[in-house]
């Protein structure tokens, strides 16, 4: 019990949570006594977590990241609903996996939308929130490994989460004189419906290929270990902690970099 309670009265807002780690998320956060947003396009699904987690707890808003107003006016439920925002974790992303040979143009188009442009209007709608009210707030964001090593994913993806590790720097520079703090999470891989659905592979089967390239064995990476991860960010026991892309990686991007 001394581990719970640790997010108590805090309130968050989760991109991306109807599915995958921002659902492990929205359900963590509630555990440690959070109230959260869960924000999707997937309002089926979003509704059913929200109302699985409780609606005293969780409320579910549509929110394509894409666009400045659905996310301006996600924030903006939040601090009406809830009267604070203490956390931002965007989250929301999308993975299209084809050769350099075959870029298509509006699949990098819409990758550069929701994991880059969206992360960046999350970031800022969150920032003036915390900002206008003094709050010393933790906004997340998820990245990857690709953003570190490129994998086996695509250019446009690589690219992407490379610029978002990009906002997080850019943000914890300005944010850090109001007492707000940005972090980004790298996780490795985790057969979310993401990934399966970008490689065309069941959950299964990609879950095999992952453990056999990862470098720690005898864990498998869950989406709860990055739900953690972002937990930990979220608390105060990481007050200090800002600017900074924690790799959720088994230690793969350590040991294949020397420097
Ligand atoms: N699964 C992995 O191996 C892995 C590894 C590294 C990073 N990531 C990142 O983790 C994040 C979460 O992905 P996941 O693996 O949990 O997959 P997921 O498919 O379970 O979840 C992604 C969520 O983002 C939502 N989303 C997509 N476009 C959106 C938009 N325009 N607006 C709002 N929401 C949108 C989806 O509806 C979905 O619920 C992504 O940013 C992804 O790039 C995943």
């Amino acid at each position: 019990m001394a581990n719970k309670l640790r997010l108590e009265g805090k309130v968050g807002i989760i991109m991306g949570a109807a599915s995958g780690i921002g659902e492990a998320s929205a359900r963590l956060f509630v555990e440690h006594d959070a109230r959260v947003v869960i924000a999707d396009i997937q309002d089926e699904l979003g509704l059913q977590v929200a109302a699985s987690i409780g609606t005293d707890k969780a409320s579910y808003r549509h929110c394509d990241v894409t666009d400045k107003k659905p996310v301006e006016e996600t924030v903006t439920y939040a601090v009406e609903k809830y009267d604070t925002l203490d956390v931002m974790f965007t989250n929301a992303g999308t993975l299209h996996f084809c050769s350099v040979l075959d870029m298509d143009v509006t699949a990098f188009n819409k990758t550069m939308a929701v994991n880059v442009r969206g992360s960046a209007l999350a970031v800022k709608h969150a920032a003036r929130v915390m900002v206008g009210r003094r709050i010393r707030g933790s906004i997340i964001c998820t990245a990857s490994l690709e953003g570190i090593l490129a994998g086996a994913s695509s250019l446009a993806y690589v690219a992407s989460k490379r610029a978002v590790v990009s906002i997080v720097k850019a943000a914890a520079r300005e944010l850090g004189a109001h007492g707000i703090r940005v972090n980004g999470v790298s996780p490795y891989g985790i057969a979310t419906p993401l990934v399966c659905k970008a490689y065309g592979w069941d959950a299964d089967s990609l879950e095999a290929s992952i453990c056999l390239n990862a470098n720690l064995k005898g864990v498998t990476l869950s989406t709860k270990h990055i739900a953690q991860a972002a937990l930990f960010l979220a608390f105060d026991e990481s007050a200090y902690i800002s600017g900074h892309n924690l790799a959720v990686d088994g230690g793969l991007s350590s040991i294949l970099k020397l420097e």
